[in-house]
């Protein structure tokens, strides 16, 4: 920022009173400023890059358009932060869209940010900034365009027939703009009851819409239902899920997630449960190829406990230490590794193993951004 600029700021508080709406106003034409002396000459006077542009279409890329307003709010101003401040190449995109570190201070930068999130206008759509880390229990509350291998084993040194890998593949489509429709296929190889031999035994279609969310408490709200609907080969109950899930960022580098769903077999309601899962995550550092490491506890409650010696706990309880870490530089093709220990009623299981591969299909394709 250079003096000038410094001075006016100066001049603006002062001149308000500290009128807080004048102040903002002030802001935004500092804000303005800084994109239209650095970014309009390739993002466009108004935020959309003219295609025409001969340097572009030798290039073959496109700037970014900042009024497309569902790219602009999946974009969380914080990747945005460190494309601005470090270069495109530093998330996998073009060395075109150059680095600012020398030229702007991190405040400047984060300013010109709010500045283009506005330029997209007023919409529906939730902001990026609420799409947090994939938790292994607890469900999302933004709405994603995902593809996610979910595979899971459990292991009983006791007991071996209760030995069990599971795959998972899971799609998730945004429809309109605050909806999500997902379909789960499931496959699940038991060791003691096919000996090896799996089967496919479940597919899951679900759908699940944001109630509620405001970006300047850093909230989003979710619900959401599953039909879990079993193959001939399990010869278990249909299953109907519904569920609740909110997410809130407490600090720049804590989120927290979490979740209430009921799972209610339809031949039998009251041999169902509610569970309650809620999960922490800290991301220390901006750069996608980063630890994300993160701390789940899971409540699980029978809705009816049955008598006699047979009776179940009240609860069950188990953690999940996980993390999550990202292959590519875009920070779209994700591993999420988590183990869940039981504490409790631990004739369960010795430990379940969690690996999920998540690819944000909205982000990038399978072969970009590395
Ligand atoms: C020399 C041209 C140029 C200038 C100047 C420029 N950009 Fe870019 N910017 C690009 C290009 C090209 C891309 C897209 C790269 C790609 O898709 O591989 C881009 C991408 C971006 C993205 C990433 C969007 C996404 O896809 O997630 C952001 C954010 C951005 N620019 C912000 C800015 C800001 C803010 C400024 C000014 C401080 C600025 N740019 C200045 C060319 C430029």
């Amino acid at each position: 920022m250079n003096i000038s600029v410094k001075v006016i700021h100066i001049i603006f508080y002062l001149m308000m009173g500290f009128n807080i709406s004048a102040v903002q106003a002030a802001e935004k034409v500092l804000a303005k400023q800084i994109y239209q002396n650095n970014c309009a000459s390739c993002h466009g006077a108004a935020g959309k890059p003219d295609p025409e542009n001969p340097m572009f279409k030798q290039l073959g890329i496109l700037p970014a358009n900042f009024t497309d307003s569902l790219f602009s709010s999946r974009e969380p101003a914080k990747d945005w932060f460190l494309v601005v401040k470090e270069g495109g190449a530093a998330k996998g995109f073009s060395n075109m869209m150059p680095a600012f570190k020398e030229v702007l201070s991190d405040i400047q930068i984060k300013k010109v940010i709010s500045y283009i999130k506005t330029l997209a206008g007023k919409h529906e759509y939730p902001s990026g900034d609420m799409n947090f880390i994939l938790p292994i229990r607890t469900k999302k509350a933004f709405p994603e365009d995902e593809v996610v291998w979910k595979l899971r084993f459990q292991d009983d040194a006791n007991n071996s027939n209760r030995d069990q890998i599971r795959n998972v593949i899971e799609i998730e489509k945004r429809i309109f703009k605050r909806t999500q429709l997902s379909l789960e296929l499931s496959h699940k190889i038991d060791d003691g009851v096919d000996n090896g031999h799996g089967n496919f035994d479940q597919i899951e279609p679900g759908i699940k819409h944001v109630i509620y969310e405001n970006p300047s408490q850093q909230v989003i709200t979710s619900v959401g239902a599953l039909l879990a609907i079993k193959t001939e080969e399990s010869n278990s109950s249909n299953e109907f899920i519904p569920y609740i899930a909110a997410a809130k960022r407490l600090t720049d580098t804590l989120t927290v997630q979490g979740t209430a769903r009921s799972t209610l077999p339809l031949e039998k309601f009251s041999d169902g449960n509610v569970e309650l899962s809620s999960v922490i995550h800290w991301s220390p550092s901006p750069w996608p190829r980063s630890l994300h490491p993160g701390m789940e506890v899971v409540a699980s409650f029978p809705i009816d406990r049955g008598t006699g010696i047979t009776r179940k706990s009240f609860s069950q309880l188990s953690l999940i230490p996980q993390a999550q870490i990202s292959l590519n530089k875009r920070g779209n093709i994700l591993l999420n590794f988590g183990t869940e220990i039981p504490l409790n009623d631990t004739n369960r299981y010795d430990y379940r193993g969690y690996v999920y591969l998540v690819w944000d299909f909205a982000d990038g394709g399978l072969l970009d951004g590395w």
